[in-house]
């Protein structure tokens, strides 16, 4: 599976010298593009980006707004779903067709939509009322 070769292949070059914690996100947009990203943490901690910041960013650069897919994996043995923070940046690229890949390098082993993952969230159409 494409999604999880490519976020697996950028988990791998993580930099995480604190937690030592891997993690690696994958997104498919709407238009078939592939992007990826992965955690980047800092010796000043708060600094630190998580792997889907990174793909979200990777994915706007690249000149898409609309995710279809988004994979995060992890080589911990439980399954890794994203931070809350992580959760709203994944909204604002978000509709409600789009699927959120819970994985292992193993495989995937949950998918959710961000609507599961961030009920009564906060999004751009407060901003017009
Ligand atoms: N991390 C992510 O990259 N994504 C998440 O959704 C959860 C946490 C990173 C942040 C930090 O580098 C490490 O995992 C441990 O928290």
């Amino acid at each position: 599976m494409r999604l999880l070769k490519l976020a697996i292949q950028a988990m791998q070059n993580a930099h995480v010298p604190y937690s030592r914690f891997k993690v690696g996100a994958a997104i498919k947009s709407n238009r078939n593009k592939f992007y990826s990203g992965c955690n980047v943490e800092n010796a000043a901690y708060p600094q630190s980006l998580c792997a889907e910041a990174g793909v979200v960013s990777a994915m706007v650069v690249g000149g898409c707004k609309l995710i279809s897919e988004v994979l995060i994996v992890s080589d911990s043995k439980s399954l890794i779903v994203p931070c809350g923070a992580c959760r709203q940046k994944l909204l604002e690229f978000s509709n409600s067709e789009t699927k959120v890949l819970l994985a292992k390098t193993s495989g995937v082993e949950n998918i959710l939509t961000l609507h599961e993952l961030l009920p009564f969230s906060f999004d751009k159409t407060y901003l017009n009322d």
